[in-house]
């Protein structure tokens, strides 16, 4: 008898396992449908990106595409920023807002949202880390609704067109960091 509960206790833990797998493999499928793919930035590098910032305590940081919250979450607990991470990922926003309560952030908060459909003129600081296709879609979006002076950080790829407004450049590998002040 205890063979068998132990037998068919097995057996539900790899179901379970199993079809969490498959849960998070669709959802990162669809992440990478809707424009980019989830490869988080390096914690290491998080924290570079964020120190060569100069960022400013109590400034508002919107992460487009924020994943686990890793850069939003660093800034807060770091540099007091308060701010907002989006992202399409169901999964990856539960694990963001998690991971904050965890660290008991309050300045903070994920929403599951399209990057077209986030109202983003209140940011002084945006960190987006997105393929070049997405990023050309978001690039008028950005120069509509961002107001003057907002710092703008793309890991990963450039902003095509913003050479002029671009005052930074980490050259690392394997990605590097663009810096950029709107006019
Ligand atoms: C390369 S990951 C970056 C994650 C995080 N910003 C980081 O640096 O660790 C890109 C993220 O963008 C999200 N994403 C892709 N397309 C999106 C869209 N249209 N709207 C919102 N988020 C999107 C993905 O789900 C993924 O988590």
């Amino acid at each position: 008898m205890l063979t068998l509960v132990a037998y068919l206790a097995l057996i539900f833990a790899l179901l379970l396992f199993l079809i969490s797998i498959s849960i998070y493999t669709l959802f990162l499928i669809y992440s990478s449908l809707m424009g980019s793919p989830y490869v988080p930035t390096r914690q290491k590098e998080a924290e570079l990106i964020l120190a060569e910032a100069g960022l400013k305590k109590g400034k508002h940081l919107i992460e487009l595409g924020c994943g686990d919250g890793r850069i939003l979450r660093t800034a807060a607990k770091k540099y007091q920023l308060q701010g907002l991470g989006i992202d399409v990922n169901l999964f990856l926003i539960l694990i963001a807002r998690t991971k904050a309560r965890w660290q008991k952030l309050k300045t903070i908060k994920f929403q599951t949202k399209n990057i077209f459909a986030t109202d983003i003129r209140q940011a002084d600081y945006v960190y987006l880390f997105l393929m070049p296709a997405l990023i050309a879609k978001l690039k008028p979006k950005l120069e509509k609704e961002l107001k003057p002076k907002t710092i703008v950080i793309s890991h990963g790829f450039a902003i095509k067109g913003w050479k002029n407004k671009q005052y930074k450049l980490l050259d690392r590998r394997p990605f590097s960091t663009y810096y950029y002040r709107l006019t």
